[in-house]
């Protein structure tokens, strides 16, 4: 199974990334998880670009389109999501490749609750097939853990989270 990983922060200190280089330690045998590295790189969405898709766009689009599911884990910024996911998803919008795909979650902060919730609400406006069972909440902020001390703190909750994904995307 692949699995395409977006993270939300561009920041090299990310800990969203760190959970998510953590996650793709982690994964079982037979699923691959890569963390797309295009979204910085995205240019502002403006649909009048969608006739001529700019190339930046055209390498995410194929990395969704070949991906099983989606792995999406991002800060709140003011209540929202964040401009570089919200930007990356906008480009996905009428991108036939992204509907009823596999989404999970994961949350590496608590209080982060609007952002959860408004990613949420997106995802379903946009036809993913949220698989809620694989969706995990961890207790990362102000901790300052790298991938490698995410993993061995939080190993288990990650690779019980990563099962239940598999059985969900396979379960269609
Ligand atoms: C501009 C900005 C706005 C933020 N707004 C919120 C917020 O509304 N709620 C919250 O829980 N955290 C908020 N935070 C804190 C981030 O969620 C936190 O710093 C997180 O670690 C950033 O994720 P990253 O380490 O992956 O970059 C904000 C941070 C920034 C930079």
């Amino acid at each position: 199974m692949k699995v395409l990983a977006f993270c939300g922060s561009l920041r090299r200190a990310s800990m969203n990334a760190a959970l998510l280089r953590a996650t793709a330690r982690l994964a079982p045998p037979g699923m691959a998880i890569d963390l797309f590295d295009g979204l910085g790189s995205l240019p502002l969405f403006n649909p009048e670009l969608e006739a001529d898709m700019p190339a930046a766009v055209a390498r995410m689009h194929r990395a969704v389109e070949r991906c099983d599911a989606l792995l999406i884990a991002s800060p709140e910024y003011a209540h929202g999501i964040t401009g570089v996911l919200k930007n990356a998803l906008d480009w996905l919008v009428s991108f036939e490749g992204f509907v009823h795909k596999p989404v999970a979650i994961f949350n590496a902060s608590p209080r982060s609750v609007h952002a959860d919730a408004a990613l949420r609400e997106i995802l379903i406006t946009m036809s993913a097939r949220l698989i809620d069972t694989a969706c995990l909440e961890l207790p990362l902020r102000g901790r300052g853990l790298d991938e490698q001390q995410i993993a061995a703190s939080h190993g288990g909750e990650i690779r019980d989270a990563l099962r239940r994904f598999e059985e969900g995307v396979r379960s269609t």
